[in-house]
């Protein structure tokens, strides 16, 4: 992949599921079983063009609000992804994570979740977090709990609280490159800390219809992209310049 610059943090919302089935006549499932080859596509793309990390919005805390045959079609396939992945993930060197509320889930999901996490902890080419029952504000609310607690113990003075401290209680890095596709423009309570200096790529393609050439293609751009973070051009050219 030469002339790529890689982000190293790559973040999916992956949407249009249930629009790919229905302008088939399907049922929505049918996009969803479809969103999970799209998965399997996208996550090993990723791997072999070298992202350290890609994090998936897998189901959203207010997804529970679904039909409920929806809810426990995606269970299933949850299920099914862990069972056949396991291995190939081992295999492959990729580091499973979940972030998320797992204990809304059934009790043998949550068995199996940590069982893939544990075999695969030693993993180091890539780190695949699934957002599972997952809210951004939750995240930031327990952190903000967690520090309460801390300083309610003296175990931390309120002088300490600082971005590095809240950082590295929610765990996962800077996004460098948020995907949303779907033709939405939205946010949905995704990763809401750790994309403040995101690039947002939004591409109508369905998520079903979103495979691993479409992800370098979302990677050409971002190669493109001046990430300024607040500085002049001038000022990020010097330091690059500096940098080689
Ligand atoms: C959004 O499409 C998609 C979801 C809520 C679920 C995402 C699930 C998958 C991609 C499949 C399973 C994944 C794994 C990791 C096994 P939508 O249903 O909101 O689509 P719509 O907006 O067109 O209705």
């Amino acid at each position: 992949m030469r002339g790529l610059k890689i982000p190293y943090h790559v973040a999916i919302i992956m949407d249009g599921n249930g629009r790919w089935a229905q302008k088939r006549n399907l049922p929505r499932i049918e996009g969803h079983r479809e969103g999970a080859k799209s998965v399997d596509d996208v996550v090993e793309t990723a791997r072999k063009i070298g992202v350290k990390y890609l994090t998936l919005y897998a189901f959203s805390k207010d997804n529970w609000k679904r039909p409920k045959e929806e809810v426990s079609a995606l269970i299933n396939l949850l299920r099914d992804y862990l069972k056949k992945e396991k291995e190939r993930m081992k295999k492959n060197g990729i580091r499973f994570n979940v972030v998320g509320d797992i204990k809304d889930f059934p009790k043998d999901v949550q068995k199996q979740i940590k069982e893939v996490m544990e075999y695969t902890k030693d993993c180091e080419k890539m780190t695949l977090t699934l957002a599972l029952s997952y809210s951004g504000k939750n995240e930031i609310v327990k952190a903000v709990k967690k520090i309460a607690q801390l300083v309610k113990k003296k175990k931390l003075s309120p002088k300490e609280i600082c971005q590095e401290l809240l950082q590295k209680l929610m765990g996962l890095p800077d996004v460098e490159l948020l995907i949303r596709t779907s033709g939405e423009m939205r946010i949905s309570d995704f990763l809401l800390w750790q994309i403040s200096y995101a690039e947002l790529y939004f591409t109508k393609k369905l998520w079903p219809d979103f495979r691993g050439k479409d992800l370098i293609k979302a990677i050409r751009w971002f190669s493109k992209r001046e990430r300024r973070f607040g500085m002049t051009s001038e000022q990020i050219k010097k330091s690059e310049g500096e940098k080689t």
